[in-house]
């Protein structure tokens, strides 16, 4: 089979084409990609949670073919880039700024923020639902949760925006002169707001980072810069598309809407049944074999570059029933949507919820949403870019 991740109608609907994969190809060599792709859930899983993978990019066997530009320094470093000891210290004193428990505290946030973008379409008979919604939500809560002045609210924004974009080692060269100041004074901004933390701190994520010890060990100034650039990369646009076929999936269907309102527990339910059913990623994040490895029967060599297709494992009718029923009282326990192993999502309660709580209220507002065109989805190098969703809200 030839495999094209690029394929027009890929965005919109990739099942088809991952359910080929999945039966008939496993493991499959992609050579535009030079990637092995894995599609089933169990070696997704077992994928996750393997040591014999690196994430660093040296490890790739054709690494040195890639050019490289004065900018790359700059994303260099992340804690997707580390691996081992160095990343488990990382982890472990990011631990209780980001608990499960601590989370919480983050609800009346998100409340103010998508109350007031719900204010402001008041009146309007139909919008963009990705420019005057989604795409509004992630980077404010991530400003206001670490405790950005609101004076360096809208810098901080367009920073966070030129991070996403940069992250892309393809896109990065297309970036102007004016976009690289934006990330050098970006990062002055954070600097300065480490600074201040330091000499006072507060009742906001980035004190939470500053003052949490381990064993004597802190979390240096650098660290704490790579750790705001991470949770920018990570964090913004994969909400956004959570929140983008969330809608979606909810104004396809009625019966599960409704379902999904008629308790929160319900409706966080549906947060990782939207996750599950309709995963964002048009490939998967990429790990580098540490040594020769046999996956599914097929052997790959050190130095390869592998990515789990997590979009298809959660749709792999081996580990869930009827997948492609989109049932929002389904049993999450096997939902892998945030990954599996050492790097598991450092913000997935933080994104879940974000999700009940703008779609909660996004329906509440406008039960009768209803989409008035196919939503249009435009390039984007790893993710199925829903980049407009035009609504009615009656
Ligand atoms: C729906 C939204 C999200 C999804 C589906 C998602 C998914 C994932 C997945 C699958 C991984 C593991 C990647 C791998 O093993 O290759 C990951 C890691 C990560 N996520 Fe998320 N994520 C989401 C939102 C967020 C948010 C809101 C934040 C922070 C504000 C965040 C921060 C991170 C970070 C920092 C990592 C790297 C962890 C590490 O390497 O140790 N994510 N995410």
């Amino acid at each position: 089979m030839s495999f094209d991740p690029y394929a027009p109608g890929f965005d919109a609907d990739p099942h088809p084409t991952l359910r080929t994969l999945r039966e008939s190809h496993p493991v499959y060599y992609w050579e535009a990609g030079r990637a092995y792709l894995v599609s089933r859930y169990d070696e997704c899983l077992e994928l996750l949670r393997d040591p014999r993978f690196g994430f660093m990019l040296e490890h790739w066997k054709h690494a040195s073919e890639i050019p490289r530009t004065p900018l790359d320094d700059y994303f260099t470093g992340g804690l997707f880039n580390m691996d081992g000891a160095d990343h488990l210290r990382v982890r472990k004193l990011m631990g209780p700024a980001f608990s499960p428990r601590g989370m919480e505290r983050w609800r009346g946030v998100i409340e103010g923020i998508v109350a007031e973008l719900l204010d402001d379409l008041a009146g309007e008979p139909s919008f963009d639902l990705v420019s005057r919604f989604s795409s509004q939500i992630p980077v404010r809560v991530i400003s206001q949760i670490l405790g950005v002045p609101r004076a360096h609210d809208a810098q901080f924004r367009t920073y966070a925006t030129t991070v996403v974009r940069g992250v892309d080692p393809l896109q990065r060269r297309l970036l102007t002169q004016e976009q690289i100041d934006v990330l050098y004074a970006g990062r002055d901004l954070v600097h300065a707001l480490i600074e201040e933390r330091r000499s006072m701190l507060g009742d906001d994520m980035m004190s939470d980072l500053i003052r949490t010890e381990e064993a004597g060990d802190r979390l240096q100034t650098e660290e704490l810069l790579m750790l705001v650039k991470s949770l920018l990369v990570a964090g913004s646009e994969t909400t956004m598309h959570l929140l983008n076929f969330g809608a979606l999936a909810l104004m396809r269907h009625p019966d599960q809407l409704a379902l999904a309102r008629s308790r929160p527990e319900q409706m966080a339910n549906a947060v990782d049944e939207v996750l599950r059913f309709d995963f964002m990623s048009r490939l998967g994040n990429p790990r580098f074999s540490l040594e020769p490895i046999e996956i599914a029967g097929s052997k790959i060599d050190a130095g390869e570059m592998v990515m789990p297709l997590m979009t298809s494992a959660l749709r792999d009718p081996r580990r869930f029933s009827d997948p492609d029923r989109f049932d929002v009282t389904r049993d999450q326990r096997y939902n892998a949507a945030f990954g599996n192993g050492p790097h598991y999502c450092v913000g997935a309660g933080l994104a879940r919820l974000e999700g009940q709580v703008a779609l909660g209220a996004l329906f509440e507002r406008y039960p009768r949403l209803r989409l008035q065109a196919e939503p249009v989805y435009a390039f984007h190098p790893m993710l199925r870019n829903a980049a407009s969703i035009q609504v009615a809200a009656e």
